[in-house]
């Protein structure tokens, strides 16, 4: 399959921020010198116990669903790709960020931030541990909701090789009517951004499981976010 029906195009109207956002000119590729491809971004901090569960970053618990979210970053090879940081950001259950620019009408939760990061392993994995965040409005046009989704950040080893993508939920009545999903023009790519519910992974009497897999180019590659 042609990889660029894969990936969203930077300038899709119905994703009304794509219209302020996406150049209107083209590109210049700027010359990579030795700092900008060496220079780790956040690899040398020490990354803490409860990075990767947001379920324990307070002193008391978050409302909502836990579940654990876990992977692997694998290259078009099916590679393992290991030590590489992942990162994730999301709203809480009731559909609220913790950010100054989200006013929608839902509470907080005083124990939940929704942010984590970890390391993938010598196999390229990872795994989250947090709550399944609700879906929100956005104003993007009327009565837009977005589906249920975690924001990803993976680095390599530097900031140039940074790939922004979205984690969605099995079955999303939402999905149809998301201009962020449909940006991207290929079914087979939309569902490479949902997760899969697992049993396997699932903690009994805990939480449920979701896996998602991310690969980082060719023919089977996840959708990423404004990729040139
Ligand atoms: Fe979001």
């Amino acid at each position: 399959m042609d990889e660029t029906k894969s990936q969203p195009p930077l300038l899709y109207p119905p994703y009304q921020s794509t219209i302020r956002r996406a150049p209107s000119r083209p590109l210049i590729r700027l010359p990579q010198n030795f700092g900008d491809l060496t220079a780790p971004v956040y690899g040398y901090l020490p990354l803490g116990d409860t990075d990767n569960d947001l379920t324990r970053q307070h002193a008391g618990e978050p409302l909502g669903e836990r579940i654990i979210v876990a992977g692997r970053v694998l290259d078009e090879d099916d590679r393992p790709i290991p030590h590489t940081l992942v990162e994730i950001w999301q709203c809480n259950a009731a559909g609220r960020y913790l950010h100054a620019r989200d006013d929608h009408p839902a509470p907080l939760d005083p124990n939940f931030t929704g942010a984590g990061r970890i390391l993938t392993d010598a196999d390229g994995r990872y795994e989250f541990t947090t709550i399944k965040p609700g879906a929100y409005p956005w104003r993007n046009h009327p009565n837009a909701w977005r589906p249920a989704h975690i924001h990803f950040s993976l680095f390599g080893t530097s900031f140039q090789s940074r790939l922004v993508t979205q984690m969605y939920f099995p079955n999303d009545p939402l999905f149809p009517f998301d201009p962020i999903m449909q940006s991207v023009p290929d079914e087979q790519a939309r569902q490479r951004m949902v997760s899969r519910f697992e049993l396997s992974l699932t903690k009994p009497e805990w939480a449920l499981g979701y896996r998602f897999d991310i690969v980082l180019r060719g023919r089977n590659s996840t959708p990423f976010e404004e990729r040139t």
